[in-house]
């Protein structure tokens, strides 16, 4: 019979992990060791699934916060998810799921799926949506004179700028529900741009805008596809990430990335459906816009999760939750809220529930952007007491709509 264990990885397994998600997600070449992920990497946050002493499954966890509504959480950043082609559907998957989430001590975990089919059976919910954008530029102008008025650009190399642009992302970070804590190691490797990972584009680049008094209040990193043909030039700027403060910040330098030369076209994946520009444009559907799946979110320990985010309105609800997995998490809860969203309860009850739903629905709304309303219309949520999906749905809702910056 196959005998598979599972164990810590130590950093000494660096190496032999890596080969395997490089070879399940078909990426060439072998693991170079001067590759700043590494740096990044904890080692013993990996479960590693092995056979005779050879690994053939992977799952990680990246230590990092996630902004979650009126708070920053540690989250658990569920990445290094692999099973080595020879030992798939065997349910190796399934039991470094089972140990991953049974054991880190974060209320919640978030994850990109590879494909989204993968991760609802283990409670991950559909927490935010991914816009990519795709704009013809001559297409798309902003609105009157937003981003005209007296701050100024200025062009840095993004390694260079590293301090400036983090201490924009960190006065942006609280206010935006889905993005990611970075420390100076994550800066590093995030604007580490080796020639490898460029595809034919120039090394990226940035632009910081400041504001009358000299204040950095927004940044974009960008590279541009050099492209040419018999009419001319129909370059591509690939907007790798737009960070403002202010909205002067937001129009300025959107007006900037449509308005290099010798470009024809705008593409910006990682966006939100609430991204500035579809607000300071006079034609948004020429931006092209396309939704897909963004951050899954599973709620790991029920009451902390629900006790440490914000509610948008009052609440008084009772959830009787299921949850296969996770058992602790099954059952009544009376989950209350005060005015602004203050004064958070969760604990267990015996009182009839109001609504019944399972943790992968918590986990889809726990973010505030996909509504228990919309879970309900498909039958996800199940309403006992009139009114209660339309109150708890409001509550659960945010007044920024999630994203993610970054995919980990
Ligand atoms: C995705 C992957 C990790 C699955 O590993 P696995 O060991 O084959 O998964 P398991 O055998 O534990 O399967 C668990 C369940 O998920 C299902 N499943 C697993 N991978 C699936 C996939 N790609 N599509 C659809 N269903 C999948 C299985 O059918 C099984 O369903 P069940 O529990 O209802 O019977 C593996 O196929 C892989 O490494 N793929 C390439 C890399 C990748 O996509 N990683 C995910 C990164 S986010």
């Amino acid at each position: 019979m196959t005998v598979y264990t599972l164990r810590a990885a130590t950093p000494a397994d660096l190496d032999a992990f890596s080969r395997v998600i490089r070879t399940a997600f078909n990426v060439p070449g072998d693991p170079d060791p001067t590759d700043t992920i590494r740096t990044v990497i904890d080692p013993a946050r990996y479960t590693l699934a092995e056979l005779d002493g050879q690994i053939v499954g992977t799952a990680g966890v990246f230590t990092r916060d996630l902004t979650v509504p009126g708070a920053v959480i540690p989250a658990a950043h569920v990445t290094g998810v692999s099973v080595a082609a020879t030992h798939t559907r065997k349910g190796l998957l399934r039991r470094m799921m089972t140990g991953q989430l049974t054991g880190v001590p974060e209320a919640v975990a978030v994850l990109w799926a590879s494909e989204g089919r993968i991760y609802q059976r283990f409670g991950y919910g559909l927490a935010s949506q991914n816009v990519t954008l795709r704009a013809d530029r001559r297409e798309v102008a902003i609105r009157g004179t937003a981003g005209t008025g007296t701050g100024t650009l200025r062009a840095a190399v993004p390694s260079e700028a590293r301090k400036e642009l983090s201490e924009v992302y960190d006065r942006a970070l609280a206010g935006r529900p889905g993005w990611s804590s970075r420390d100076e190691t994550w800066w590093t490797h995030l604007t580490s741009d080796p020639e490898k990972r460029r595809e034919g584009h120039t090394a990226t680049r940035a632009v910081l805008y400041s504001d009358q008094s000299g204040i950095v209040q927004g940044y974009t990193q960008y590279r541009i596809k050099n492209d040419w043909d018999d009419n001319g030039p129909k370059g591509e700027v690939n907007v790798v990430e737009l960070v403002a403060v202010t909205p002067d910040a937001a129009a300025a330098l959107w007006r900037f990335l449509l308005g290099v030369d010798l470009t024809r076209s705008v593409v910006k994946g990682l966006s939100g459906v609430d991204e500035e520009i579809f607000h300071l444009v006079e034609e948004p559907r020429r931006l092209g816009g396309k939704v897909g799946d963004g951050l899954w979110v599973r709620i790991v320990d029920l009451p902390r999760a629900l006790t440490s985010r914000k509610y948008a309105a009052p609440v008084d609800v009772v959830l009787e939750v299921t949850d296969a997995l996770l058992p602790a998490n099954a059952g009544r809860w009376r989950l209350r809220a005060g005015a602004g969203g203050a004064l958070v309860n969760c604990s267990p009850t015996d009182a009839p529930a109001d609504l019944t739903c399972d943790v992968t629905e918590l986990g889809a709304a726990y973010l505030g952007g996909t509504k228990l309303g919309a879970l309900a219309a498909t039958g996800r949520v199940q309403e006992h007491r009139p009114g209660a999906v339309a109150a708890t749905s409001t509550a659960f809702g945010w007044h920024v709509t999630p994203s993610s910056i970054e995919i980990f």
